[in-house]
């Protein structure tokens, strides 16, 4: 059994605006609509949790999409407190081995592919795997408004969502961050402290998450294409 992770408590501060990102509309919808669809059409994801920030008063209220269930939980200050908040909340039929895919509310253009081909790797990999594409951009290291050095890219990815783990190894994960103080800002990194090597799977460049006005403006164009 397959489920995925919504982080949603973010309150989106740098884009700005009194709306949080993950409620800003592209092509008719809310963003995070399009997260959860793009998910739940998936025939092996059988619902999702979403983590909303406490007294969140723009959630739609849906508690089925796709013909799947949606429930919700509260979140944390953090990313990953939302989503170690959201992981205990999965129902008990999701058990330690169940794999969870982790998609950030505010990626709308998610694609059946990359789903397939994360699935794929993690089914085969217990260290888990996550979406990403190699840098494509040289490098500076800036100091004061001015370039201090030119850094190497080589082997040097960008990391996506969705990520895509065992339930209970990312739940002792994400906890063991937590007590130790660590910020995590995406799950492969707690997994990584745990001494795991999960795989790189490299998908579409169009899995953009909205940060911007000029993400939301490319957004609206790939979903309208779609
Ligand atoms: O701010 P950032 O772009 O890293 O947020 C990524 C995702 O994490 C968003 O979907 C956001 O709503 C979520 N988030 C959260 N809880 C927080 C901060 C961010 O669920 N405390």
């Amino acid at each position: 059994m397959i489920w995925a992770v919504i982080p949603a408590a973010g309150r989106g501060q740098r884009f700005g605006g009194p709306t949080p990102k993950q409620y800003l509309h592209a092509a008719g919808k809310p963003l995070i609509e399009h997260a959860l669809n793009a998910l739940l059409a998936h025939p092996r994801v059988a619902g999702a949790m979403v983590a909303l920030s406490p007294g969140d008063a723009l959630w739609p209220g849906w508690s089925r999409l796709q013909d799947k269930p949606v429930l919700r939980c509260v979140g944390g200050g953090e990313r990953a407190d939302s989503v170690l908040a959201a992981l205990r909340a999965l129902p008990d039929e999701v058990g330690d081995e169940a794999l969870v895919l982790v998609h950030d509310a505010a990626r709308p253009n998610l694609r059946r592919g990359d789903i397939d081909l994360l699935i794929a790797a993690a089914e085969t990999c217990a260290d888990g795997a996550i979406l990403g594409a190699p840098l494509r951009d040289t490098l500076k290291r800036a100091a004061d408004g001015r370039i201090a050095a030119t850094e190497p890219r080589d082997g040097l990815w960008r990391a996506f969502t969705p990520q895509a783990f065992r339930r209970g190894a990312l739940t002792t994960a994400l906890d063991a961050a937590a007590q130790a103080g660590v910020i995590v800002t995406d799950e492969a990194s707690a997994m990584e402290r745990m001494g795991a090597k999960p795989h790189l799977v490299e998908g579409r460049e169009d899995n953009l998450k909205v940060t911007t006005p000029a993400d939301l403006a490319l957004a609206e164009y790939l979903l309208g294409k779609a």
